[in-house]
């Protein structure tokens, strides 16, 4: 089957008017953009925003975050999850800082942390550059409209003939903000769904992933607060609020979390004493 006659323009005039007013859309600095994808890259939209502008009001460019103690970077990132982020985000600003912004998807590839996705989003939504940003959403939503799951190289490709000239920006938020809204994975609400042509509209949805569903098919999934992430972001939390290790945690899962944490630069231990680094 070919690909779905997509109406680009129907779907670039629903964002325009249905867009939500996200702050880093307001800003094509290409730092304040690579904030808040990595800040997105596993963390919802919701949680991220004060996160967000708290970090940028500490560190509002590059040059700030560069110089800024790694203790105060984590702390601001504290409760957000996966403080790796933190430190390669800072890793990144350091690079910049040294070598000027890569202008072009390659370069900015070249920063840490930064993959396909936050090359091309940081791109398009601040260089302008004419790339698709193909994350989970905008995956999910071109496997419905043209009802076909692609390789991933497949679908780079499918993504980048979707692009409307010079309007790379707009169209990659607008696909991303109707995974989010409107052709939500598990819920697509077809009514109100401006993507004219789409080969799904009202029929049952594609699978939202490769990963098998049903009856013995979901993996099983262990509570989050059984997790090692849970104790390990328990941890940072407490040094950073100044606090000591948290309790009530087995000591053995406690000396786990703080090996991956100390494996990962992100405490230091001294005898038994534990900071942030
Ligand atoms: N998720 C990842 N990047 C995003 C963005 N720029 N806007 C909204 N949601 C996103």
């Amino acid at each position: 089957m070919p690909a779905a006659a997509v109406d680009v323009e129907a779907i670039l005039a629903w964002y325009g008017q249905r867009r939500r007013d996200l702050p880093w859309r307001r800003t094509r600095d290409p730092y304040r953009i690579l904030v808040s994808e990595v800040m997105l890259q596993q963390t919802q939209v919701a949680r991220v925003v004060p996160y967000y502008q708290a970090f940028l009001a500490l560190f509002p460019d590059e040059a700030a975050l560069a110089a800024a103690p790694v203790a105060d970077v984590l702390r601001a990132w504290s409760g957000l999850g996966y403080n790796r982020r933190a430190l390669t985000l800072q890793t990144a600003a350091r690079v910049v800082v040294r070598d000027g912004w890569p202008r072009d998807v390659d370069g900015l590839r070249l920063l840490p942390g930064v993959g396909p996705y936050t090359a091309a989003a940081v791109a398009s939504f601040a260089f302008d550059l004419q790339v698709a940003a193909v994350d989970t959403n905008v995956r999910r939503v071109i496997a419905r409209l043209d009802r076909r799951e692609r390789t991933p190289a497949e679908l780079q490709r499918r993504a980048a003939a979707l692009l409307p000239p010079a309007r790379a920006a707009d169209w990659n938020q607008a696909v991303m903000e109707l995974g989010a809204t409107v052709c939500g994975s598990r819920t697509p609400v077809c009514d109100a769904c401006p993507a004219i042509g789409c080969r799904s509209r009202g029929r049952p949805a594609l699978a939202a992933s490769g990963r098998a569903r049903g009856a013995g098919g979901a993996p099983a999934r262990i509570r989050f607060e059984d997790s090692d992430r849970f104790v390990r972001g328990r941890i940072v939390a407490a040094l950073a609020a100044g606090e000591p290790l948290p309790d009530g945690f087995e000591p053995v899962r406690l000396e786990r979390a703080l090996a991956g944490l100390e494996r990962d630069g992100l405490v230091v231990r001294e005898g038994a004493s534990v900071r942030l680094p």
